[in-house]
Parts: structure tokens; sequence; C-alpha cells
């Protein structure tokens, strides 16, 4: 499958290098694709890898993967251009964060999420919340803690609910679908327990959620 990932930090890399791995052939989107960072990332991420403007990025996926640093989302969406993403199916990792004095808490919640305004900015396409709740490392690799968390999907488009829960089992993730999109509200702020979690217990990203029932 031709996967265009929108966003070069840890989680667009991680999941470029290691679905190129595993395949697909990736192509990662950038302001700057000429950027000795991301050269750097296509040496080591192989021969399925490409990098490209955000346009190009998102008139090659397929499937497209949304990971941006949220402030920088919807410039970011502009630049792909709406248009080029009408159809695809899009899986939105964004988690609505800012930075103040007391650490990271959710800029966007209770009654709008990230993954509802991706939707509205792309409507158009088939946006799905997913991977938001977990750290890079894990995204394609849920069993990397010895026991396998779940993964909360939410999206409007039932066919792209299971275009993406396929995909997720294919990496031996359990989903659980809990909605519509605006069910992202939920899903982010699990993320923010998460990242609650990290900063003020852990200072490290190894945990995930699992519904017990
Ligand atoms: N880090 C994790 O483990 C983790 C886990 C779960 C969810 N998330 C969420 O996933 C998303 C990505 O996180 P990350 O840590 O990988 O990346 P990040 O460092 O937050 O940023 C990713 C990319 O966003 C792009 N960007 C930033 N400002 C922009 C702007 N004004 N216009 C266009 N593009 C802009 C940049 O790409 P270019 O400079 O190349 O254009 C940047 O490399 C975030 O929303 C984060 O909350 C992260």
């Amino acid at each position: 499958m031709n996967i265009g990932i929108i966003g070069t930090g840890v989680v667009g890399q991680t999941l470029g290098t290691g679905l190129a791995a595993k395949g697909h052939s990736v192509k990662i989107g950038s302001r700057e694709p000429q950027s000795e960072k991301l050269q750097e990332w296509q040496n080591q991420a192989g021969p399925n890898s490409s990098t490209g403007t955000l346009e190009e990025t998102a008139r090659f996926g397929d499937l497209i993967i949304l990971a941006t640093n949220w402030h920088g989302t919807e410039n970011a969406l502009a630049l792909a251009g709406p248009d080029n993403l009408a159809g695809k199916v899009v899986i939105d990792t964004t988690n609505p964060l800012t930075f103040g004095a007391e650490g990271p808490s959710l800029g966007v919640g209770f009654s709008d999420s990230a993954g509802e305004q991706v939707q509205r900015i792309l409507p158009e396409s088939r946006v799905v919340k997913a991977l938001n709740i977990v750290s890079a490392f894990m995204m394609l690799d849920p069993n990397a803690l010895g026991e396998t968390p779940d993964m909360f999907i939410a999206g409007n488009d039932a066919g792209a609910k299971k275009e993406v829960t396929t995909f997720l089992e294919g990496f031996g993730w359990p989903v659980i679908d809990l909605g519509g999109i605006q069910e992202a509200r939920l899903i982010e702020a699990i993320a923010m327990v998460w990242v609650k979690y990290y900063f003020s217990v852990r200072n490290e990203g190894r945990h995930a959620f699992k519904l017990i029932r």
C-alpha cells in the first residue's frame, strides 16, 4: 500500500520506518522535504521510503497518517490540500496539547476535539482517530511491554474504521471502536492521562491502556 505520512517528528519517522520495513511504500511529507533530518531518515528507512512536499505526500498516499504538532495541523493540511485527500482514509494521531507553567494540558475538549477539527478541515476525507494514546515506539508493536494493551478508535465512516481496524489488527492491536468522530474527545482525554502519568509520575513513556471486562 502507498502510505503518506504528514508530519516528520518521532511519530512520523517511527511509523515511516516501521511501515517501510513491513513492505509498504511510504512517503513522509514536510515543509522541508530536502532537510538533512529527512535525508537521514530516508537513508535508514530504505528503498520503500521517500520524502516529499505535503502536497506530494497527500497525492501519493492511498492511506494517510496525520502526525503533526497540533499547532501546525491546520497549516499542514492546507499545504497538503484537502482536495488531494478527498475520499481517503486519514488516521489522525494528533493530540491537541498546549504547554504552560503547569506542564502539558488539553487545548481542545468538552465540546470539540482535534479529531473533529481535522474532519471539518477535510470534509471529503474519512478521518479515523487512532494511535494517539501510546508512545510512537509502540504504535506498530503493541506487545512491546510484554502485555497487549487496547487501541481505541473513533470516526464517522464505518468502512474507514473497518479498514483501519484491519490495518491495526495486522500489527497485533485489539481495536475498540468507540463510535463517531466526536468520541475523539474521550480518546484525546485518555491520551492526557497517558501524558500526565508520563510527566508527573514516571518521566518516561512505556505505559498503555487495557480495558478489562
Ligand atoms: N511523540 C509521541 O510518542 C506521540 C504519541 C502519541 C501521539 N502523539 C501526537 O502525534 C503528533 C506528532 O507528534 P510528534 O512528537 O511526532 O511530532 P511533533 O514534533 O509534535 O511535530 C511533528 C511535525 O509537525 C510539523 N509541523 C509543526 N508545525 C507546523 C506548521 N506550523 N505547519 C506545518 N507543519 C508543522 C513538522 O513537520 P515539518 O517541520 O517537517 O514540516 C513536525 O515535524 C502530535 O500531535 C502528538 O501530540 C505523539
